[in-house]
Parts: structure tokens; C-alpha cells; sequence
């Protein structure tokens, strides 16, 4: 497939935008600095904290933020069990109740949680956190995809 071109101009902090890449969903996000500041908090709750799989995000996201830039997430939106598409919790909690929820994503099928890096939790189905695409930036507002 062929990369494909994405204006976030008009993202504003907090919202997703989903595009088509290679018949997949991609999210973009443009993170909260909240939510960025709650990352490293999750680490011992991860089971793979650090993104040491290197099958899920080119070296670029191999950091704490899985991401080029730290506010703009971007993220293949097929949960990694298998391949429902999860949701966007920013704030509401899902069920099960977790007191300690800093935001993420939670998958309906089984129950899978991700953090607001699309890092998976311990104790969930999904075994690996979701997959990074390879992209770049063309400029500020644009992002090229594949
Ligand atoms: Fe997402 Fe099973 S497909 S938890």
C-alpha cells in the first residue's frame, strides 16, 4: 500500500482523528500534557513498559512516549489479541473498575486495557502493545503514513 498523507491542523489537545492506511485504522492523538505526564507511572502495571518488542514500533517510538514527537500518538487501532478495535478512554474508567485509570484505551472483545502509549497491562488478554506504524512528518500539521 501506499503511504498516505494526514493533516492534523485542525487536532486539537486530547482528540483522535482515524485515518485508512493498507486497509488498517490509524489513530492519531494529540496527548495532553496530563496525559503524557501520567506515562511513567504506569511502568510497573506494563507488561512490556520500555517497548524492548521491537515487532511493535519502528526504533523512532522505542521511548516513553512510543512516538516521534511526545504529544502526537500515532497508533495502528487493531488490538493486539485479536484485532477488535478499542476505544478511546481518556477519562471514563472501564469495567472492571481501576481506581488508578490515567486514560488509555480498552478493548470490548476481551477486556484488553492499553495505556494513552498504546502500552498493554499486565493480566489482560492482548500479549503485546499496539503497533506503532512507521511515519514521518512532512511539516508541523502533516503526517505521512507508511
Ligand atoms: Fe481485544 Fe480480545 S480482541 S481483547
Amino acid at each position: 500500500g501506499a503511504p498516505i498523507e494526514a493533516d492534523i491542523s485542525k487536532l486539537e489537545e486530547g482528540q483522535m482523528v482515524i485515518v485508512e492506511w493498507r486497509g488498517q485504522p490509524v489513530w492519531i492523538i494529540r496527548r495532553t500534557k496530563a496525559q503524557l505526564d501520567a506515562l511513567p507511572g504506569q511502568d510497573a502495571r506494563l507488561r512490556d513498559p520500555k517497548s524492548t518488542n521491537t515487532d511493535q514500533q519502528p526504533a523512532f517510538a522505542q521511548n516513553e512516549y512510543r512516538s516521534m514527537k511526545p504529544e502526537v500518538l500515532v497508533l495502528v487501532g487493531l488490538c493486539t489479541h485479536l484485532g477488535c478495535a478499542p476505544q478511546l478512554h481518556a477519562e471514563l474508567k472501564p469495567e472492571p473498575f481501576d481506581a488508578d485509570w490515567k486514560g488509555g484505551f480498552f478493548c470490548p472483545c476481551h477486556k484488553s486495557r492499553f495505556d494513552m502509549a498504546g502500552r498493554v497491562y499486565q493480566g489482560v488478554p492482548a500479549p503485546t502493545n499496539l503497533v506503532v506504524p512507521p511515519y514521518s512528518f512532512i511539516d508541523d500539521n502533516h503526517i505521512m503514513i507508511g
